[in-house]
């Protein structure tokens, strides 16, 4: 009796043993295995969705603007009127304008508004110091809200050519919707650059390239787009970041010149954040 006993034990275990461990050691096998397949599967997800996030980021930046090319058409006649004479390269000076170009005050004012402003290939335009198309559009706002465009040396000869009200309506009808656009664009999609660096030299981009940076220098002031030579330029004190002049400038509202374009106080303190923490950088090094 107690032999059988033994015997079925010892033949219930030669079964189950052999089975019963190499059970388990396939089943570690498979964890870690399942493991690494999960971890993949993650990457290729994450992949995935960066993916996805870059090609609707695309998509939509491609609808804002060729929505705005559609529209553009509503105002196309009225800048093509009253604006290109000075702001579209397209644009052939009369021959009383060709003539002692360099005194010349029709050459000038066509040299001086392309680089300020040139729609000759429609939108989005174009314009020295490489502005970001909102900057552009802000500028042509307040330049039509306020009647600073056309120059007045213009207006009093051509006083036609003058902004009406009706103008002002349909152009700001076309601007404001797409300045919001690209705003919730930038909110969506560049948001997650936010560290105070990358913040103000996007505050500076908008703000200020359109006048000194990428070959516009005024005041004899340019390349802006090149930090580390602003940093160290003669417009920023490093030991005393709160005396520079770029500051100073900003916080005074004397730049940019057009008050409506001024800095608010989180944009300046951003300045005032970045210039110190450079500070900082510069002295520990
Ligand atoms: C007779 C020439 C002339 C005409 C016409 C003209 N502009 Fe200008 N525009 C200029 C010049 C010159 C500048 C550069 C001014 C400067 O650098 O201070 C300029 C600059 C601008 C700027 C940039 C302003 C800034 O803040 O830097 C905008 C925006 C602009 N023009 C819009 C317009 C619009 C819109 C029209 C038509 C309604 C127009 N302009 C018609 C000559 C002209
Ligand atoms: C619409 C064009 C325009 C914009 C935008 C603009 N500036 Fe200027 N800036 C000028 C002109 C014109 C001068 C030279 C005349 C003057 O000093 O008023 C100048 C001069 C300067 C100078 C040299 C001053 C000096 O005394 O040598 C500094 C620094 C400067 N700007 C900083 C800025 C900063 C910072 C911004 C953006 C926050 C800005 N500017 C935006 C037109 C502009």
């Amino acid at each position: 009796m107690k032999f059988l006993i033994l015997a079925i034990v010892f033949i219930l275990y030669s079964c189950v043993a052999p089975f019963g461990s190499q059970n388990k050691s396939t089943l570690h096998f498979q964890d870690s295995r399942q493991i690494q397949n999960l971890e993949k599967l993650l990457i290729e997800k994450k992949l995935e969705e960066k993916k996805q996030f870059a090609l609707e980021k695309t998509r939509v930046f491609k609808e804002i603007n060729s929505d705005a090319q559609e529209s553009y058409k509503f105002i196309q006649l009225i800048l093509q009127n009253k604006c290109a004479s000075c702001h579209d390269e397209n644009v052939k000076l009369p021959i009383y304008g060709r003539i002692f170009k360099q005194i010349n005050p029709v050459t000038r004012h066509q040299v001086e508004g392309l680089k300020a402003l040139n729609f000759g290939s429609g939108f989005p335009f174009k314009a020295m110091g490489s502005p970001p198309q909102i900057a552009l559009l802000k500028a042509i706002r307040n330049a039509v809200t306020d009647r600073t465009m056309p120059i007045k040396a213009y207006t009093l000869v051509y006083p036609h050519k003058k902004i009406t009200t009706e103008d002002q309506q349909l152009i700001l009808d076309w601007i404001d919707p797409i300045v919001d656009r690209l705003q919730e664009y930038d909110m969506k999609y560049n948001s997650s650059q936010k560290n105070v660096s990358t913040q103000a030299l996007k505050i500076l981009e908008m703000k200020c390239f359109r006048c000194h940076a990428n070959g516009n220098a005024k005041g004899e002031f340019g390349n802006m787009e090149n930090v580390s030579t602003l940093l160290h330029g003669k417009y920023v004190n490093l030991n005393y970041p709160d005396q520079s002049k770029l500051t100073n400038l900003i916080n005074s509202g004397k730049m940019p010149p057009n008050k409506r374009e001024t800095l608010d106080i989180d944009e300046a303190n951003i300045i005032r954040d970045w210039l110190e923490l450079e500070s900082k950088k510069a002295q520990t090094k």
